[in-house]
């Protein structure tokens, strides 16, 4: 049995960023997709060359089509435009949505079992244009969002703790926008309750930062959004996926009546394993915390609604 195929298409800041930690982890051979000549050739083979001092035997291929990407095993789309400053993530709705529709219908065409994770923004709305135009079953095509905005969460809640993030958990749920919901009750440290641990003024704090997580970088950056912790999540999704870990991780899912949703992508914890989403996990939730979900995904119905798919 060969390695594994991964496709990253868009060779960007994250794209870039996910294929050299998918190098790193030797999780598979990776092609690297963008429409701008020669830029995902320079990448991949500069990647490449890093092999023999890492040690990895990854092979990398940079292309501007889809020919080397047949039969991959996953393909992660980050194509797109980034945030810029002042820029809502719903501003980037319709010029990503005619690039993620095309990327998706060449994915289905060409490697027609893949497993898709996207990452491209509005991230909700992008999984479930993925979804319409590559026609696969929802089970195949899976939202990048919880796993990085629960790392921003724990990296907050362990610098309030002064404990290693290692020891942090946290659960962010709803759609990767301004109304998603981090669960602070499902948050623990070394299995105790936050709750239990930090004042109420500084986990609402925690809370609103973690919303705000990636508008913060952007304001900082100034050109271009975060990329070194959505690269990291993405490839923790991967390495589940292909490990065939079985791995709870929060995931943009498409619901059929789970939290009381239907119809529409919005992250939910999922079980993650070698078919992609396995299982959706469902939880308890306070009448409150069940109504912010529900005013997350009709926050991602409006966009879903103006999207010409
Ligand atoms: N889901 C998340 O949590 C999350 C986190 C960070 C970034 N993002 C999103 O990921 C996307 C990529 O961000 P970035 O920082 O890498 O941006 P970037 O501008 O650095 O890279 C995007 C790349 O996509 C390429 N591209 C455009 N159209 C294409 C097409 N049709 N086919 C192939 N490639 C194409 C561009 O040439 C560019 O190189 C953005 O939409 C961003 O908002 C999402």
């Amino acid at each position: 049995m060969g390695r594994k195929k991964i496709t990253v298409v868009g060779a960007g800041n994250v794209g870039a960023t996910t294929a050299h930690r998918l190098a790193d982890k030797e999780l598979g051979d990776i092609v690297l997709v963008d429409i701008i000549e020669g830029m995902p050739q320079g990448k991949a083979l500069d990647l490449a060359e890093s092999g023999p001092i890492e040690g990895y035997d990854s092979r990398l291929v940079g292309t501007n089509g889809y020919r080397e990407t047949a039969g991959s095993d996953i393909v992660v789309i980050t194509s797109g435009i980034a945030r810029k400053p002042g820029m809502s993530r719903d501003d980037l709705l319709n010029t990503n949505a005619g690039i993620v529709g095309s990327v998706a219908e060449e994915v289905a065409r060409h490697s027609p079992n893949a497993i898709i994770i996207v990452v491209s923004n509005p991230l909700d709305a992008m999984a479930q244009v993925a979804l319409r135009r590559s026609g696969f079953p929802k089970h195949r095509v899976i939202g990048m969002a919880g796993v990085l905005d629960s790392a921003r969460m724990r990296t907050f809640l362990a610098e309030a703790l002064n404990v290693s993030v290692e020891n942090v958990t946290a659960f962010v749920l709803g759609g990767h926008g301004d109304t998603m919901v981090p669960l602070v009750r499902y948050s623990t440290c070394a299995g105790i309750p936050v709750a239990e641990l930090l004042p109420k003024d500084v986990l609402d704090q925690i809370v609103t930062r973690t919303r705000n997580g990636g508008a913060e970088i952007v304001s900082l950056l100034k050109t271009g959004s975060a990329y070194y912790a959505p690269s990291a999540a993405t490839v923790e999704m991967v390495e589940a996926i292909i490990k065939d870990k079985k791995k709870i991780l929060p995931c943009a899912a498409y619901l059929e009546g789970e939290y009381g949703v239907s119809g529409l992508y919005v992250g939910v914890p999922v079980k993650l394993g070698a078919k992609g989403i396995e299982e959706i996990i469902q939880i308890n939730l306070t009448t409150e915390e069940r109504a912010e979900v529900q005013k997350s995904a009709a926050a991602v119905q409006e966009l879903v609604h103006v999207l010409k798919i």
